[in-house]
């Protein structure tokens, strides 16, 4: 019997005892291609040398120190390196060990910013349904990923309000171009912060490509400016999650940059540490360092192991390979392969109503009847039969559902590797073919 504390208490997964490249192999042998990098994070595979590696020599010199004692070299290197290829005005990081540790610190430090500019009224948190940004308690009440909410709802922050996503495919209106769609969607963020009052709203909190929640559904063009544009105009802070969708996973270092928007607050984690270690971080726009200099001078929050120096170490040399292997120009190159190979099997499927994504961050929607847009039943647990049917053909993809309203609906995300080879990604068609074949049989 096992010990641990299982996600599942009726089952103990497979003991995974090897990572090759993309391949993961458990004890039985049996191989796994690692189309989803678990869970958004394995984007080198896992087996890169040059990051085992850094994290190696890390530890041999300095596996630890507290951030209220010292800073360390590899923990200065990793931010200059992060705020060099961020959109101008980033200028500071805040390192955390994953991405709820990362939300809860974009939050508080938006209502830090704003009590010591002298407005402590600023309160009020907006963010989008179908989304998700942790499962701490800060983190969960911003998220609009209502299954995942549900049991929680009665001990969630009260002061947070959600409006539509960016959903191009179920909420645009046959006469609009997806443009205005966009800028109407955007609109629904005007229109909250006056319904609670301009002057008590302090953030807005979104994924510019919506991660587990809508399977990799993108804003399109012109909604995150639109929102920018909000967003200045009523002095709400915007924080973009790019926990999921940034670290190149779009073909840009940040997704921001596709949409031509600088952000308050940056969150990220995931691909920052590729898996090797856990790492997130809040990327910080020189504005809001300034007013909290030029006040109380310090950050009212931390954790134990901000800016571990063996995480940072390792999150230094993802990005080096990041660079040095041409990787986000990669993700370019092997993500119109991915997207050209999903049109060719499923362009026609029956039962997939869309394809979407940026980079190798693609997701396909999964619908009852293609015309009607009308999803499945529940009930029939498409979304985990799937999931349990790839690992069966030996491929890890990663199936949600609550797609359309937070229950009803069901779509597969794809996040592979970067250092996957062509064949690779064929496989990766050719295996979520067989599954989702076996699945609606
Ligand atoms: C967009 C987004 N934000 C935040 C998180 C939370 O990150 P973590 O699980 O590392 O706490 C996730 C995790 O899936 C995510 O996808």
């Amino acid at each position: 019997m096992s010990h641990i504390f299982h996600r599942s208490l009726a089952q103990v997964p497979a003991t995974a005892v090897k990572g090759e490249g993309p391949w993961l192999i458990d004890a039985a042998g049996k191989r796994y291609l690692d189309a989803s990098g678990g869970a958004g994070v394995s984007c080198l595979g896992h087996s890169h040398p040059a990051v085992i590696a850094a994290i190696e020599a890390q530890l041999r010199r300095l596996p630890y120190t507290h951030t209220s004692f010292f800073t360390s070299e590899p923990a200065e290197r990793l931010a200059d390196k992060l705020v060099a290829g961020a959109p101008q005005g980033l200028t500071s990081v805040f390192f955390t060990s994953g991405g709820s540790e990362a939300t809860e610190t974009a939050l508080k430090l938006a209502r830090q910013y704003h009590v010591e500019k002298g407005e402590p009224q600023r309160r009020h948190f907006i963010a989008r349904l179908q989304s998700y940004h942790g499962n701490s308690l800060g983190a969960l009440s911003v998220g609009g990923n209502m299954a995942r909410r549900a049991l929680y709802e009665p001990i969630l922050l009260p002061n947070v309000s959600h409006i539509e996503p960016c959903y191009v495919y179920r909420n645009r209106r046959p006469d609009e171009t997806e443009e205005a769609y966009g800028l109407r969607a955007a609109d629904a963020l005007e229109a909250e912060i006056r319904r609670l009052g301009p002057e008590s709203v302090a953030a807005f909190i979104m994924e510019p490509v919506v991660g587990a929640s809508l399977g990799a559904a993108p804003a399109v063009a012109g909604y995150l400016k639109r929102i920018r544009a909000i967003c200045d105009r009523h002095g709400v802070l915007l924080i973009l999650d790019e926990v999921m969708c940034g670290m190149g996973r779009t073909g840009h270092l940040y997704a921001c940059a596709e949409d031509g928007v600088v952000p308050d607050l940056l969150t990220t984690a995931k691909g920052l540490g590729a898996g090797y270690q856990p790492i997130g971080a809040v990327l910080i726009h020189e504005r809001i360092r300034q007013v909290m200099a030029a006040g109380s001078g310090a950050f009212q929050h931390g954790f134990t192991y901000v800016g571990h120096a063996a995480a940072c170490a390792g999150a230094l040399a993802v990005q080096e390979v990041f660079e040095r292997e041409g990787l986000i120009e990669r993700v370019q190159v092997l993500g119109r392969r991915l997207r050209d190979g999903l049109q060719e099997r499923f362009g026609n499927h029956h039962h997939v109503g869309d394809i979407r994504g940026r980079g190798l961050f693609v997701g396909l929607e999964l619908v009852e009847d293609r015309a009607s847009k009308r999803p499945f039943d529940p009930a029939r647990r498409i979304n985990g039969r799937l999931k349990a049917t790839a690992l069966e053909e030996g491929l890890l993809c990663y199936p949600s559902g609550g797609t359309v309203d937070g229950k009803a609906g069901d779509h597969v995300l794809l996040a592979p590797p970067y250092i996957c080879s062509e064949s690779e990604i064929d496989l990766t068609v050719e295996r979520l073919g067989t599954a989702l074949d076996r699945v609606l049989a």
